[in-house]
């Protein structure tokens, strides 16, 4: 026979273990059903050679981008960029001409990205996604970008993402919602339970409204006006950190 007091601490001690489990099934973990990335700025730094070909194309034009007014075209498609572009630098402009500076641009943006490899994913990029293989959590690419595919292949990823959904699929670009809910759809996953990874803030506000978690990926303090959470970097970043995050949402 158990004396009292043995009884009590048996009892608290069980007690503890099942308020333990109770608070990790039902506080601290929140798996995401799915998870859809954005590409440039997000997998790979192919923002900054967005940025350094729209500056060369305003520098003709007589108009100096700043890394400031940049942050405007993030994930903004090509032709509504060099819509926000001439209008700073306060020129008109036939749809013609303008096809042609975009053409113009594209071209300086592929010389650029040329040379991509497996080495410029962001590091921690590989193991993330291994990770969400492990644990069989969908996952699909979600980018503005007609030139997505091309650098998926380049930097090694293309085999590794069953659902693409880029800038050839959509009617209209961030930050309408549309093309992450085609990625959702095509996945089969509910949208309020999908996280969103994005750097730009017409990515967010495409995910928000489209009824997604949010991740801002980087360090502009304005991401984290928007998105639910965000991280700096891929580096040590886990499926765990992940559903923590979650939990607070
Ligand atoms: C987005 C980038 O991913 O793609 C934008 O963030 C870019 O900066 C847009 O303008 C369109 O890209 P592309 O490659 O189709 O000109
Ligand atoms: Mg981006």
């Amino acid at each position: 026979m158990k004396k009292l007091g043995e009884l009590s601490v048996y009892n608290t001690i069980s007690s503890y273990i099942y308020l333990n489990i109770l608070f990790e099934l039902t506080v601290m973990k929140r798996n995401p059903v799915a998870c859809i990335f954005d590409l440039d700025g997000v997998l790979t730094d192919t923002a900054h050679y967005h940025f350094t070909s729209w500056r060369r194309l305003g520098r003709e034009l007589d108009y100096e981008l700043t890394e400031e007014k940049n942050k405007l075209l993030k994930g903004v498609s090509r032709e509504g960029s060099l819509a926000l572009i001439l209008e700073w630098a306060g020129i008109e402009m036939e749809m013609e001409e303008r096809k042609m500076l975009m053409d113009r641009k594209n071209e300086w943006y592929l010389e650029e990205i040329e040379k991509l490899s497996e080495s410029d994913r962001f590091p921690g990029v590989t193991e993330f996604l291994d990770e969400l293989d492990r644990e069989g959590v969908k996952y699909s690419l979600g980018s503005g970008s007609k030139n997505a595919r091309n650098i998926l292949n380049k930097i090694g990823l293309a085999h590794r993402f069953k659902w693409v959904v880029d800038g050839n699929d959509i009617k209209k670009g961030k930050p309408n919602p549309e093309l992450f809910i085609k990625a959702a759809d095509m996945m089969e996953v509910s949208r309020s339970e999908t996280v969103v990874f994005e750097d730009s803030t017409a990515g967010l506000a495409a995910a928000l409204k489209g009824g997604f978690l949010t991740v801002g990926f980087g360090d502009d303090p304005e991401l984290s006006e928007l998105a639910h959470f965000t991280i700096k970097s891929w580096k040590g970043f886990s499926l765990d950190d992940l559903s923590e995050a979650l939990s607070a949402v």
